[in-house]
């Protein structure tokens, strides 16, 4: 969607794998959904200490500290997400949707503020449809105008726009309806549409050309859950499918595999790697659903790898592919750079011991001399020359991944001292 966002994957946090629709906040006032409940009291050092009590148990606005006091802000992650769960059963006496007055007591306009006093940006969830996909009250066709104004007002820098009870006819009007009408609030509110996911993520049912037009992101395939059965399952759809994915993105319009669940329970450090990996490979939406307040140091230093993050916010924008799957469980991706780089991946399938992989850059389809490798993970530098052929172990369910520059180019000097002007 041309509307000046998104020019390269969007950063930042969405509460939905992690704290799914928790809203038990009596009995797990650390996990449910809301955001400040502020105790009114007329004694001034009671009520102090009571707000700062509460505040730390508040979902959203604990996230946004971590964001903004943990490195994370700086290197991108900027959006702080509410997923499913937010909203009262009732729509007020104007029509309008509004947050869970128990849950929100604040209203989400405050929440807006919150992140902007701090450089973060707000995102809030939808559905096309008659009901969200847990059960609360969703935008029907006739609501579609007064929620992104209602949203626009609120000074909401997101919506993600889920597709639960809603048929086929109802989200091929609906999903470009809410796109002309978050236009017409003239706020700039990123769009990510969930409908391909419901239309079996593939053409003919799909038309990513006209996505790409109406949204900033869109979810392709199911939902990410806590396992590497799951990211797996996602990374394998996703690049069977590559050459019908690829094209359709680029700034502005990215598919979505899905949130990162690095730093939750069901990843090692190796396949937590591998999903940064081949999400940044993807050029992939990187939206963390995780407990930033208590994430261990391996998984923070995955999340925040600078080279990681700069390969997936590269600003060509061109999505990566897979281009070799051995049948020893090795498969090899590529993604091409600014500037002549290019990034690749080299991941194991298999589950016995690291495996050396022998291979050379020629072998890869690198053909013009010298390249600086940088290993990402690692942080070592070498010299490869494409004919050169090298090892590389990769570890059960793990990835290496490589930063590619390209030659050297000659200067005219050194073109002309060599005899070749
Ligand atoms: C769907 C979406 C999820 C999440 C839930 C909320 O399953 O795909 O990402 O938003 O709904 O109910």
């Amino acid at each position: 969607l041309d509307n000046g966002l998104m020019r390269t994957p969007p950063m930042g946090w969405l509460a939905w794998e992690r704290f799914r629709c928790d809203i038990d906040c009596e009995h797990d006032p650390k996990n449910c959904i809301r955001q400040a409940t502020i105790i009114h009291s007329h004694v001034h050092t009671v009520k102090l200490l009571f707000e700062r009590r509460l505040v730390r148990e508040n979902l959203f606005i604990d996230m946004a500290d971590r964001l903004s006091e943990d490195g994370w802000r700086e290197l991108g992650y900027v959006y702080v997400n509410i997923d499913d769960c937010w909203a009262s059963m009732d729509r007020d006496e104007k029509g309008r949707l509004q947050p869970d007055p128990k849950r929100f007591p604040g209203g989400i306009p405050k929440l807006a503020r919150y992140m902007h006093d701090r450089g973060l940006k707000l995102g809030i969830y939808g559905d096309m449809g008659t009901h969200t996909c847990g059960g609360y009250p969703g935008t029907p066709l006739d609501k579609i105008k007064i929620d992104a104004q209602t949203f626009a007002d609120w000074e909401v820098d997101m919506l993600k726009f889920d597709g639960c009870y809603s048929n086929a006819t109802e989200q091929e009007q609906g999903y470009p309806l809410m796109s002309n009408a978050l236009n017409a609030t003239g706020r700039p509110i990123g769009y990510s549409c969930s409908w391909p996911a419901y239309q079996g993520g593939l053409p003919p049912k799909v038309n990513y050309t006209q996505l790409g037009k109406i949204c900033n992101l869109w979810r392709n395939y199911g939902d990410i859950q806590d396992s590497w059965d799951s990211v797996l399952d996602i990374i394998n759809w996703f690049f069977e499918n590559q050459d019908t994915l690829i094209p359709a993105a680029g700034p502005g319009r990215w598919n979505d595999p899905d949130m990162l669940i690095i730093g939750d329970f069901g990843l090692s450090m190796d396949q937590s790697r591998a999903q940064m990996a081949i999400w940044a490979i993807m050029a992939a939406p990187l939206f963390m659903s995780n407990d930033l307040r208590t994430i261990s140091s391996g998984a923070r230093s995955i999340l925040q790898n600078k080279m990681a993050i700069s390969i997936n916010q590269d600003p060509l924008g061109i999505q990566g592919r897979r281009i070799i799957k051995e049948k020893s469980g090795i498969d090899v991706y590529w993604r091409p750079l600014s500037k002549d780089d290019s990034a690749l991946v080299f991941f194991s399938r298999r589950n016995d011991m690291p495996y050396r992989y022998q291979t050379s850059l020629k072998k890869l389809n690198y053909t013009t001399g010298s390249y600086k490798i940088f290993d990402v993970f690692t942080e070592k530098t070498m010299t490869l020359k494409d004919s050169t052929d090298f090892v590389v172990s990769v570890n059960p369910t793990g990835v290496v991944m490589w930063y590619v520059s390209a030659p050297a180019k000659l200067s005219l000097r050194q073109l002309y001292k060599g005899g070749k002007l």
